[in-house]
């Protein structure tokens, strides 16, 4: 029985990579603002072990606004193929401006330029104008690599607990609740 919560995520994960038809990494993210008021989306997952789950995106975007506000957020994924699902909670930090920039450079060009032109989250009065953007950035950046954004960049969900829920018949599901105890973790169960 494995009781390191990291080793169990990285099974369960390689297990959904070879069963999942798309984005096995595809996670939702909940949020919340200073108010309170939750929001929830998907993001892809970029990188994970003890230190966190880390994510990328737009500084200035919704999320990212809350994130300000309140460095606070679950993550959900739900690999519909194994009837499993992995609940993470915990404080959230930016990961650093080198790891950002060398996932960014790792990024395909048109992915760089789409970060440029993408105002995420703000009204776009219509698709012809985030397509001129587009070009735009294409003009702006040409013969030259693309650089990382300044308002781009990525976030790491640092767990505090970590639930493994999975299907068993007759709704007698199974979920083991790991929650950090110091650099320790604490394993228990908990009612389906
Ligand atoms: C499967 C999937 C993966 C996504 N991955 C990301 C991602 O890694 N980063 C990101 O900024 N948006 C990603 N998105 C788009 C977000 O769900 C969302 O539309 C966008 O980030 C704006 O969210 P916000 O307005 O709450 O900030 C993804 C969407 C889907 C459906």
């Amino acid at each position: 029985m494995v009781t390191d919560p990291f080793q169990l995520f990285d099974e369960w994960f390689a297990e959904a990579r070879a069963t999942e038809p798309n984005d096995p990494g595809a996670m939702a993210l909940a949020t919340a603002d200073a108010a309170g008021d939750p929001s929830v989306r998907m993001v892809l997952l970029k990188g994970h072990g003890p230190e966190g789950f880390v994510f990328y995106t737009n500084d200035e975007s919704e999320k990212g606004r809350q994130l300000k506000e309140n460095p606070r957020a679950a993550l959900l994924f739900h690999w519909k193929s194994l009837r499993r699902q992995v609940r993470i909670e915990g404080a959230v930090e930016r990961v650093s401006d080198e790891q950002a920039g060398a996932y960014f450079a790792s990024r395909s060009r048109d992915s760089q330029l789409g970060a440029w032109a993408s105002d995420q989250s703000r009204p776009l009065e219509s698709r012809d104008v985030f397509e001129a953007r587009y070009e735009e950035m294409k003009r702006r950046f040409d013969g030259q690599d693309v650089p990382r954004p300044p308002h781009w960049g990525g976030y790491r969900v640092v767990p505090q607990r970590i639930e493994f829920w999975s299907d068993r018949p007759h709704r007698l599901h199974e979920r083991r609740l790991f929650t950090r105890e110091g650099r320790a973790w604490r394993e228990g169960l908990l009612y389906p």
